[in-house]
């Protein structure tokens, strides 16, 4: 039977190549593969600085590190989000609050962002969920307004431009992710972008426990053997070497990988489009997709908090149906203020952010990634234009 999986890492002998040389020089912790990784995503994206991480997670807990974040301070995200986007600020002990989303673009309400600003909110989370920018002109103007940072988390957007600018370059701070459901991948891996250098030095002191001097930069001057000061608290978010020398490979095929994202994504929803029970992904007029995944509605009706359970039940007999022809799908991402941590710290109902709840349960990520051929994405469509 035909086996299609969700999502793929495209390698080849580039990278097999790639993550031998710092096994061979023996230089495996971050050093130089790192910086020339960091060199080229700063190039490819516009930001003047680029700092690699972990992973996404740890970028967004640098960045709100950096920002100086902490206990009393409010932080506002969308609902509509991978779980890491509140769990950062959550560990900053400072208070996560939700704001709903919009079911047309799966990304925050801009209309409802103003009335969850408060004397304590310090910075805006906005997510390019699924490759898709936030709405950044309102946010930002807000932002500027109430004299609040604005952190994008875009875990999800290589290869997302808004209005002519990459994601994250218009914020104080963009955070990336390169676990291998992105489109590419350094195993696991993360990355900050800033256009300001302050912020910048600082985040690249607090990946480092909070060394004024990076081991490379020690390394190669003078008295290697002295050790750094350390001015700040931080902690080891270093990407290592191996990841760098994936990850310089991986930049070499970015714009084949979009491409063919894009050119599936298109297929998708050209086929998709005259169903009427399944809504395609939209996209803004001046904003450029990056397909992370492509994420449909599921709409057989109008999604409504009342019928949202039997909606659900049906999308996931769909799910059901495709999984046992062999064709992974998933769930958009999840709802996270109702999830049990945030429901029962915060006292949250589902119906509290009711689109969110919906595209919780609605949702439903195809298959997507650069080496799906057209024979296996019209096997999906296939399966798909059955119905549900
Ligand atoms: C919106 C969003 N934020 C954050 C993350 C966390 O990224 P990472 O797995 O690199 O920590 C993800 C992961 O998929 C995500 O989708």
């Amino acid at each position: 039977m035909i086996k299609i999986p969700i999502s793929k890492p495209f390698f080849g002998e580039e990278e097999l190549l790639a993550v031998q040389e710092p096994l061979k020089t023996g230089w495996v912790v971050q050093g130089p593969k790192v910086a020339e990784f960091e060199r080229l995503f700063a190039q490819y994206t516009g930001a003047r600085h680029a700092i690699a991480t972990t992973s996404c997670t740890t970028a967004l807990h640098l960045a709100l590190m950096a920002l100086g974040i902490g206990p009393g301070d409010e932080v506002i995200l969308p609902s509509f989000t991978w779980v890491a986007t509140a769990n950062v600020i959550e560990i900053q002990r400072a208070k996560p609050v939700f704001v709903d989303i919009e079911l047309e673009t799966f990304q925050i309400d801009i209309n409802q962002i103003e009335r969850a600003i408060t004397p304590r909110t310090r910075a805006i989370i906005p997510v390019s969920l699924f490759g898709l920018s936030a709405e950044m002109n309102s946010i930002l103007a807000l932002a500027h307004q109430y004299n609040l940072k604005v952190v994008e988390d875009d875990a999800c957007a290589t290869g997302a431009w808004y209005h002519g600018h990459h994601a994250g370059t218009l914020a104080d701070m963009g955070c990336f992710s390169f676990h291998p459901r992105k489109a590419i991948t350094t195993g696991e891996g993360g990355m900050v972008i800033t256009q300001d250098e302050r912020i910048a030095e600082q985040i690249r002191s607090i990946r480092d426990h909070g060394a004024s001097k990076s081991d490379l930069a020690r390394h190669l001057g003078a008295r290697s053997y002295l050790l750094p000061d350390f001015n700040v608290v931080g902690s080891n978010y270093r990407m290592n070497d191996l990841q760098g020398a994936l990850g310089v490979a991986q930049m070499s095929r970015l714009q084949t990988i979009l491409e063919r994202r894009r050119q599936i994504a298109d297929a998708y929803t050209k086929a998709l489009s005259p169903l009427g029970w399944i809504r395609p992904p939209v996209t803004p007029q001046d904003c450029v997709h990056g397909y992370q995944s492509y994420v449909c509605l599921f709409r057989p009706e109008q999604p409504t908090m009342q019928n949202v359970a039997r909606l659900n039940a049906l999308r996931n007999s769909l799910m059901d149906r495709l999984e046992a022809a062999g064709i992974a799908t998933r769930p958009g991402t999840h709802a996270v203020h109702a999830l049990g941590y945030y429901r029962q710290t915060y006292g949250i109902q589902p119906g509290d952010f009711p689109n969110a709840y919906i595209a919780d349960q609605l949702t439903l990520s195809l298959p997507l990634y650069a080496q799906l051929s057209d024979e296996e994405q019209g096997y999906i469509i296939e399966n798909l234009t059955k119905g549900f």
